[in-house]
């Protein structure tokens, strides 16, 4: 099987609709397991492969989920292109709460993640090349569905991946700030060079949820967050929907 979609769906996101559903495998890796059964089905004639990164129902926390399960789940079920849809806080003034972004670049402030698949066994050293994380066809597909259902789009952005699961201190953000970040989110890294390790497009489609610490004066509460989390992640399946109508079929 090939040109087959994987969507892998963060908070908010942890089934989705409009996906005829053909079949779910319970899939074991050489890295254990991932979060969910991989779900099978089609969108529009199209081949989906969909996993929920927290688990379905959502309790896996940012620093534990197995990315190198999840991915390798996904190649396996014969996926060659991943959309990542990730709840972020918004840096850059004009990523408003509600507002989305397909960003281009990265920085990884994560730590203690099983982060390559290049660790045992080698027969020989393997570094990707990381310099654009993001898979360029696959994010201006993205930019044009979100176009199309009338969002504003940046037409970039640099994605901040922290540790978490604790939400970052203002000062923290100013430093991301310094560091050119226009969001920041928990679960970008080491999904996105993973991907890369095993040659699946990848790229990134961020739903803001708040405002980053120190960018607004309220109190970030996580029934502030969900409520966004909810209405936003609508608007997430239909240009996610968008995107497969308008792509070839496989
Ligand atoms: N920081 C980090 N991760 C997040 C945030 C945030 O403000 N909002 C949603 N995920």
């Amino acid at each position: 099987m090939s040109g087959t979609w994987g969507v892998i769906g963060g908070t908010g996101l942890s089934a989705l609709d409009g996906l005829e559903i053909e079949g779910e495998d319970q899939v074991q890796t050489p890295w254990g397991e991932p979060s969910a059964p991989v779900v099978r089905g089609r969108i529009g004639g199209q081949l989906v492969c969909f996993l929920a990164r927290h688990g379905h129902p959502h309790r896996i926390p940012p620093h534990r989920v197995n990315y190198r399960a999840n991915i390798w789940a996904l190649r396996e079920a014969g996926v060659d292109r991943i959309i990542a849809v990730n709840a972020v806080g918004g840096i850059h003034p004009a990523l408003g709460t509600g507002a989305f972004c397909v960003p281009d670049q990265l920085i990884d402030y994560t730590w203690g993640r099983a982060s390559t698949f290049f660790e045992d066994d080698l027969e020989a050293v393997t570094h990707i090349d990381f310099t654009s994380p993001y898979d360029e066809s696959l994010r201006q597909q993205l930019l044009g569905a979100l176009r199309a259902h009338g969002h504003q789009c940046l037409p970039g952005g640099v994605y901040a991946a922290t540790q978490g699961p604790r939400l970052e201190t203002a000062a923290e953000i100013r430093r991301l700030e310094r560091d050119g970040a226009d969001l920041v989110g928990m679960t970008g890294m080491p999904e996105a060079a993973l991907a890369r390790e095993l040659d699946v497009a990848y790229a990134c489609l961020a739903l803001v949820v708040n405002p980053a610490a120190g960018k607004a004066t309220e109190v970030i509460t996580m029934e502030a967050i969900e409520a966004v989390v909810h209405a936003g992640m609508q608007q997430v399946k239909a240009v996610l929907q968008q995107v497969l109508k308008a792509s070839p079929r496989a």
